[in-house]
């Protein structure tokens, strides 16, 4: 195949500027990320200490083989929310390896209000399970938590998407035989009961693990009855008298242990083949991208560059060159697995929806999984393009994006606009996984558009009833708010606070995150639904 070549010009000013701003970015991820794994305070420390119970890094290095990738899911959730204190919505949740095989943990974080869970834990543990679902990964859950975090349960209990979800995916997983093992590290309490219940198998610490519907203070409230946890619902109670527990575990590390040993006692995972060559570094350094994302998201630059710093050996198949150049698509390998790469160099116009869509298709009979690379403002508008049909042919992309049963996964790299945003695999058309850059912006429209629009109503009002626009100082008051709430709710951080991504991602790293994803995919049939399309408007 072809080795793209760069046009980048590493001495040039503008490449420097690109680069410094994405580095302070990159600097500010790392940081924060440093933050959500350490920052406990002093007393959930002494307390986790003096009840004998390991961190829950500290969990996951036992239980993880050693020297293997963790890929972490979602780790600033609840980023700035909840006082700021909720690290990760309180759970820490990836895709790591144990004997070989990959599998996916959730683990409470006790030392975070004791391990309570946070509307925005309901979302990532739901997330959890969708990607154990779709990516038949075993799943085990690490519980150590005081159950709902009460002064919000009206925001974690009663809706469709809300608690009782995680059980419901937990008997629809047994159901589709993805296995599902649970360590009971600390309480399981009232609903969270039901996570080691609703498990194939449960592995109980003595001492400080403990399941029960109500907890001791509750039932000293209803019934009077005085009672420790451990003789509630302690290893003892549940390995000898309720079976409610299958394998009784001296302590945090003997429980992580037997974890180990129940995975490494699973039939083999059925990995689906796709070719997968020997992994080739790209020519160019992927930290290059630094200097190539402009720092305003508006400003054009050629997608293929941050092609060519992502995939093996910076080569690539480029389909339909000439034809809908505002889309970019070809065939490629990341660590030495095939993708077809769809990226934006611009609008979406009825050619390059056109082109998507039939690469979509060849991609998806050919068995080859697909990538978005999302820097999008949207479909093109206005009267011309309206009646070249732009609709009906951005319907087609749309379609084939959604039916398209072969594994898809997109990083959002810079703009996530409007309809773009589903034409390009949106997380409401279900990717496997998806991203964002420290530098990503996603809305309907941007924060000037949205206000222009708002601006334009309220004046096209005013004129029905016959009185004069508004002038100009009121109208800047107008757009001020709309601006700088679609500014601050269309950022990286924010998305990645409410869980609409699996993280914010280092540019430079996304190749190596991508072969994982890849790998971690390919556990699930290529296929798990019916081959074929909605019907395409011509
Ligand atoms: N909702 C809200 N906050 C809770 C909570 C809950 N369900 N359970 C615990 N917390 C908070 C505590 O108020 C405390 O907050 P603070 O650090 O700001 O003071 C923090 O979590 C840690 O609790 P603490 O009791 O000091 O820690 P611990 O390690 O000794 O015990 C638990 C942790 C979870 C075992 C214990 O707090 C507990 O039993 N909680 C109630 C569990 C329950 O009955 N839940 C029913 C909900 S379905």
């Amino acid at each position: 195949m072809e080795v793209i070549e760069t046009r980048i010009d590493i001495a040039s000013d503008e490449y420097r500027a690109n680069y410094a701003a994405m580095e302070a970015q990159v600097a500010r991820l790392d940081e924060e990320l440093e933050k959500a794994r350490s920052r406990r305070s002093e007393r959930a420390i002494k307390r986790n200490e003096q009840l004998g119970k390991l961190p829950v890094r500290k969990r996951l290095e036992l239980l993880l083989d050693r020297n293997t990738p963790f890929l972490e899911i979602a780790p600033l959730a609840a980023y700035g929310l909840y006082d700021q204190k909720v690290h990760g919505a309180g759970i820490i949740t990836g895709i790591g390896v144990i004997h070989g095989r990959e599998v996916i943990v959730h683990a409470n974080d006790p030392m975070i209000k004791g391990g309570t869970i946070y509307p925005l834990g309901v979302k990532k543990g739901l997330r959890t399970q969708t990607i154990a679902r779709e990516n038949r990964l075993p799943i085990i859950y690490l519980v150590d938590s005081g159950g709902a975090f009460l002064p919000l349960q009206s925001e974690i209990f009663p809706d469709a998407d809300d608690g009782g979800r995680i059980f419901y995916n937990q008997a629809v997983l047994s159901k589709m035989n993805v296995p599902q093992i649970c360590g009971v590290l600390g309480l399981c309490t009232a609903g969270a009961a039901y996570i080691p219940a609703m498990s194939d198998d449960v592995v109980h610490v003595q001492g400080t693990g403990a399941i029960f519907l109500g907890g001791p203070p509750l039932v000293k409230a209803a019934t009077g009855e005085e009672v420790t946890a451990e003789d509630l619902g302690g290893a003892a109670v549940h390995c000898r008298e309720s079976g409610v527990s299958d394998y009784f575990a001296e302590d945090d590390a003997h429980c992580l242990d037997l974890i180990r040993q129940i995975v490494g006692n699973l039939p083999p995972a059925q990995k689906t083949e796709i070719g997968r060559t020997e992994p080739r570094q790209p020519l160019y350094d992927p930290r290059e991208i630094y200097g190539i994302v402009p720092v305003q998201i508006s400003t054009p630059y050629d997608c293929r560059e941050i092609i060519a710093r992502m995939v093996d050996a910076s080569e690539w198949l480029e389909f339909k060159a000439q034809y809908g150049p505002t889309l970019v698509c070809g065939w490629a390998r990341i660590h030495g697995y095939p993708v077809g790469i769809l990226g934006n160099n611009g609008v979406l116009f009825s050619e390059s929806s056109l082109k998507a869509t039939q690469f979509i298709q060849l991609c998806d009979k050919r068995g080859t999984p697909l990538l978005f690379l999302q820097n999008i403002p949207g479909y093109i508008i206005g009267r011309e393009y309206e009646r070249g049909g732009i609709t009906k042919d951005g319907h087609k992309m749309v379609n084939a994006v959604a039916t398209a049963t072969v594994p898809k996964f997109t990083v959002i790299v810079g703009a996530s606009f409007g309809a773009g945003n589903y034409g390009m695999c949106g997380r409401a058309y279900s990717p496997r996984f998806l991203w964002m850059w420290p530098n990503a912006q996603i809305g309907v429209m941007g924060g000037e558009q949205a206000a222009g629009v708002l601006v334009t109503v309220k004046n096209d009002q005013l004129a029905r009833e016959g009185q004069p626009p508004l002038p100009p100082e009121v109208v800047e008051g107008m757009k001020k708010p709309i601006m700088d709430a679609a500014l601050k709710e269309g950022d990286a951080w924010y998305s990645t606070a409410n869980l609409w991504d699996d993280g914010i991602l280092d540019p430079a790293k996304t190749r190596d995150v991508l072969g994982l994803a890849i790998s971690a995919a390919l556990n699930a049939p290529l296929r798990d639904d019916v081959y074929g399309y909605g019907t395409f408007r011509m």
